[in-house]
């Protein structure tokens, strides 16, 4: 929900207009919002890469393309718009000229697609050259590496800009089918009587990839896959299923049930959590050969709470696995008397949430089988199953971004409160266990969730 007071952003300035993460999202998210009429503004990137505007057209075209056809007229219009400047982030004319190069522009939106140890310099700059009054600052995870560095981030922007006008991405809160979490939940009646220990055994959340790290092996071996993605996508997918009604639809009332039940999760420990490495990873371009960053993690993980003490919260996270899905799945508990005695706790009744790539809400119930016997099988009822083509997730936030609507970004003290969950395990030095690419992790994973009838694999996408 925006804000009445907020006002629309009247430029758009990305840092890091030459790297990864602007030729992967943020160029197709621009191309996007042109051809939705909504990013009539100066678009100006910043870089250092002896570059000039022609070679940055070039870029973003070939990005786009790479995303899908491209509309000429279209692509026209966010050319046109496209700026660029090409400086040292350390050097004071950089933000000169981007200054200049704002003219009238009071209100720009700065999106930092630059490594965090350059956020102090560049805001700095910024507030120097006067390009941060009444302006919003975007800012790409990983946001810290620890509770610590997360606190001096918040620090360093907190100096320049207000929280009010900090958005933090984590792209997974700017997906349709993570957004409608929130909205099944609360948009339903028929949920709440049964959302609590009463009925609920246990709850997994398997995000898997069927790739490995792509090139990127020197990022990875600075975060794992707790800080890539547990602390961050994972850990808000469980807030949205884990928190209680928040007071309205607005961003505070949100991040504030959000805060709850993060502060409600109970620090991971170590004994609950085995971490995992596919065979090839040390020998990734940008990897140690003795690495020991995890490419899998599987977690078991419980919030104090009266809704769900008890309760246990499973996540299983990893790369090279059999297919690219990410799914929840909430087992309900076995009806209290058994009478049809071939029920297992495998074949109970469950809700299975999957979010990616496709979409789709399904309960699992039992049905008789026909015939003499009273025996039955499994049958799912789908809810939701969703194919009209979602908007990116880049696309929906930067949008909402330039709105000021912060919705979907998380505030200080949210991310803040999920770094100290994953806190106690950031930092292990034991060897992670070696799994072969293409199976579902270490073996041993299989047994932390043996008593509520094991993992369930996700798909692939059919
Ligand atoms: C990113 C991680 O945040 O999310 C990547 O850095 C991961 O390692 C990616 O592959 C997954 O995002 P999605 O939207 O493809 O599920």
């Amino acid at each position: 929900m925006v804000d009445d007071n907020a006002v629309r952003s009247d430029a758009l300035v990305f840092f890091g207009a030459t790297g990864d993460l602007a030729y992967k999202q943020i160029y197709p998210a621009l191309y996007g919002l042109t051809r939705r009429g909504q990013l009539e503004m100066p678009v100006i990137g910043i870089g250092k890469s002896n570059w000039d505007l022609g070679r940055l057209r070039e870029q973003a075209r070939a990005s786009i393309a790479e995303h899908g056809p491209v509309d000429d007229p279209t692509f026209e219009r966010l050319s046109q718009r496209l700026q660029y400047i090409d400086g040292n982030y350390l050097d004071p004319a950089t933000y000169s000229k981007l200054r200049q190069t704002l003219g009238q522009a009071a209100a720009p939106l700065h999106y930092l697609a630059i490594p965090p140890s350059l956020f102090p310099v560049v805001v700095q700059g910024l507030a120097n050259a006067g390009c941060a009054g009444h302006a919003r600052v975007v800012v790409e995870k990983p946001f810290g590496r620890d509770l610590a560095s997360a606190r001096a981030l918040d620090q360093t922007l907190h100096a320049t800009f207000p929280e009010s006008s900090i958005f933090r991405i984590d792209h997974y809160l700017g997906k349709e089918p993570v957004e409608n979490l929130l909205y099944f939940r609360f948009g339903n009646s028929f949920f709440e009587p049964i959302w609590n220990r009463t009925y609920i055994a246990s709850v997994q959340i398997t995000m898997a990839e069927n790739f490995g790290v792509q090139g990127r092996g020197r990022f990875y071996e600075e975060v794992g896959a707790i800080r890539d993605v547990v602390q961050n996508h994972m850990l808000q997918v469980l807030a949205l299923l884990a928190m209680e009604t928040p007071l309205n639809s607005s961003a505070n009332a949100l991040r504030n049930e959000k805060l709850r039940i993060f502060n409600a999760m109970r620090p991971l420990a170590p004994s609950e959590v085995l971490r995992g490495q596919f065979r090839g990873y040390r020998v990734e371009p940008g990897v140690a050969p003795d690495s020991r960053v995890e490419t899998f993690v599987a977690l078991r993980l419980h919030i104090d709470t009266w809704r769900w003490a008890d309760v246990p919260f499973y996540i299983r996270v990893g790369k090279c696995l059999p297919v690219t899905a990410t799914e929840v799945w909430v087992q309900l508990r076995r009806p209290p008397q058994m009478i049809f005695d071939e029920v297992s706790v495998r074949d109970s009744n469950y809700l299975r949430l999957r979010l990616g790539p496709d979409v789709l809400i399904a309960l699992g119930a039992r049905v008789k089988t026909p015939g003499i016997a009273l025996v039955g099988r499994n049958v799912e009822l789908v809810v939701h199953d969703e194919s009209a083509s979602l908007m990116p997730p880049y696309e929906r936030l930067l949008g909402d971004a330039i709105r000021g609507d912060g919705s979907l970004f998380t505030r200080d003290d949210c991310v803040e409160a999920a770094w100290s969950v994953v806190e106690p395990i950031l930092n292990s030095d034991s060897q992670p266990e070696i799994y072969e690419p293409g199976s579902w992790g270490p073996a041993t994973a299989g047994l932390m969730i043996q008593g509520e009838g094991g993992w369930h694999d996700p798909l692939a996408a059919g």
